[in-house]
């Protein structure tokens, strides 16, 4: 077993190297890059998601900070292919089935919310939360397998894109209190 983690490693430090296909991967690995397809899929989904939940929000700063947070995912789908480029597999989604119910649900808020109000903001701001949360806990996730497996580079990409969703999530939680607050106040 751990000759078979060994040369993984070894296919790991070598950039732009396809993966010897005749060395069964340990399972962990093979864990492993299940979950980097899995978010890979929903990075990507994201970034087709995004704008609609941009062009529902009416709070100009809840729009600014989907907006940044969109381009902020664009990155994060390059550092995912740097992963599987550095492991030496072809950047593969996997259809993350969790992603895909978030975002519907996302979509439920917003047929369940009046269009200009704060009601939605707040409804599409939580719905944003709850994605960052799926990411950090998925990350973190992953950032230990790499860290065990001996992938120090690979793990540091998957941190960069962590220390991404912490901010994203900080930022929407403050602005959910605003809104709450403003809205509140308003009534
Ligand atoms: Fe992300």
């Amino acid at each position: 077993m751990a000759t078979k983690v060994k040369s993984t490693r070894k296919a790991a430090s070598a950039k732009n190297v396809e993966r010897d296909t005749t060395t069964p991967l340990h399972p962990i690995m093979e864990l492993f890059i299940n979950g980097i397809q899995d978010m890979y899929w929903a990075e990507n989904h994201l970034v087709k998601a995004l704008p609609k939940m941009r062009s529902e929000s009416a709070s100009k700063e809840l729009q600014s900070a989907i907006a940044d947070h969109l381009e902020v995912t664009k990155g994060q789908v390059a550092r995912l292919e740097q992963v599987f480029e550095l492991i030496g597999h072809q950047a593969r989604a996997r259809k993350c089935d969790a992603m895909e119910g978030l975002t519907l649900e996302g979509e439920g808020t917003i047929e369940d919310t009046v269009e200009g109000t704060p009601v939605r903001d707040l409804g599409i701001n939580m719905s944003c939360q709850k994605v960052e949360q799926y990411e950090i806990a998925s990350y973190t996730g992953l950032i230990a397998l790499a860290n065990s497996l001996g992938l120090p580079e690979v793990a540091e990409l998957l941190n960069a894109n962590l220390q991404e969703e912490q901010e994203s999530l900080d930022l929407l939680s403050s602005m959910s209190e605003e809104i709450t607050a403003r809205s509140l106040q308003a009534n």
